[in-house]
């Protein structure tokens, strides 16, 4: 199959082609998303097949407007209202208990909830109207990589497998959506992401969150998080602290391997013995850094001599609640620590 490129002017194109079930990658203010008409079971299988994803994982229904929720869910709570007040379009998800037989089981995992979100992205708010239905989407990558940031990342994993890309640039935030579970009396963030705890709690007051990490025979709640996630081929290691980053330069550096620096313009500067090639800028602040942070590790991917990635933490704080959350999945948790690895790793094959 030809995957075609579909520009904005292109949308009624676009959404032809979903309405025939075939599957469309449309942009968020997020991430690219996978899109298949939500109502079309057959369409989202292929959401699976393309992706590689386990059929057990849920997708999140990309709605227009609110009437659409409305219409598919068997209690609207008040907190979901002025949640949606506040933050829709943008990048909050949230989860409510659904109709009986509204959407297949395709959709939901099984579940008895499902997953509700409205882009804040113009051209995909148009898509989804012109299709007249909800889209599922998940992020458009390969099951397990880092989620795509850019047109060309969905074609370099899902060329010759979707109908198209609608494509409209880079998108702005980076990270995928805040997931808030409203189906359990206090609500639990799923998910971390732009909008954060703080945000929400100035709206509806004290919620939980829930970003433990699963393990592969628990039961998670977001039955995303049991699985690989944003893992490029190299090893990735957090630099938790600015103070350690020249340390760990000079511990890679001793390795005798090329390494690659996913860093702050900051940190980058003090990487004199790394060359150009194997930097990637994560520009300044955590804001662009959660913008680049997929499209670095991704750069990486591309670079097959590259076994290893020296990438920079950020304060837990704010959207670093998010960033942080993001690396670590792909680092695999593992963080350099100066003291422990001149010793513990010296002569360290990776
Ligand atoms: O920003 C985003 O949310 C992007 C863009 C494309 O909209 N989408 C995205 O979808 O990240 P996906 O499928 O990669 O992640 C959705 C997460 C998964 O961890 C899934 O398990 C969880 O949401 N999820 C979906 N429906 C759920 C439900 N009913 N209950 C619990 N978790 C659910
Ligand atoms: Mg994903």
């Amino acid at each position: 199959m030809e995957t075609k490129i579909y520009t904005r002017t292109q949308i009624p194109e676009a959404a032809a082609a979903l309405a025939a079930g075939e599957l469309v990658a449309f942009p968020t203010e997020t991430v690219y998303g996978l899109g298949a008409d939500a109502t079309n079971e057959a369409a989202v299988k292929k959401v699976y097949q393309a992706k590689g994803r386990p059929s057990d994982n849920p997708l999140i229904l990309h709605v227009a407007d609110v009437a659409a929720v409305e219409a598919a869910v068997a209690d609207f709570p008040d907190k979901a209202r002025q949640l949606i007040k506040a933050f829709w379009p943008g990048s909050l998800t949230l989860i409510m208990t659904l109709k009986p037989n509204t959407f297949s089981k395709t959709v939901t995992g099984g579940l008895s909830t499902a997953a509700f979100r409205n882009p804040n992205n113009a051209a995909t708010l148009a898509l989804i109207k012109a299709l007249g239905r909800p889209i599922v989407g998940p992020s458009a990558n390969t099951s397990g990589k880092p989620s795509p940031t850019l047109a060309k990342h969905v074609y370099h994993d899902l060329k010759g497998k979707i109908a198209g890309i609608l494509d409209d640039g880079p998108t702005g935030v980076g990270l995928e959506s805040t997931v808030l579970d409203l189906s359990t009396e206090t609500p639990v963030i799923l998910r971390p992401g732009a909008v954060t705890k703080a945000d929400i709690e100035a709206v509806i007051g004290s919620i939980e969150n829930n970003q433990h990490h699963v393990a592969a025979d628990e039961i998670p709640k977001a039955p995303g998080m049991k699985y690989k996630h944003y893992a490029p081929n190299a090893q990735v290691v957090i630099v938790p602290t600015p103070a350690e980053f020249q340390a760990a330069l000079d511990w890679a550096t001793a390795q005798h391997q090329p390494f690659g620096v996913l860093a702050t313009d900051q940190q980058l500067a003090q990487a004199t013995q790394v060359s150009a090639a194997n930097q990637f800028s994560l520009g300044d602040t955590v804001e662009t850094a959660s913008r680049a942070l997929f499209a670095g590790l991704r750069y990486f991917d591309l670079k097959p001599e590259i076994k290893l990635i020296l990438a920079e933490g950020f304060p837990k704080t704010g959207l670093g609640v998010a960033y942080m959350n993001r690396l670590e999945k792909s680092a695999g948790q593992k963080y350099f620590s100066k003291d422990e690895w001149l010793m513990l790793y010296s002569n360290y094959t990776w």
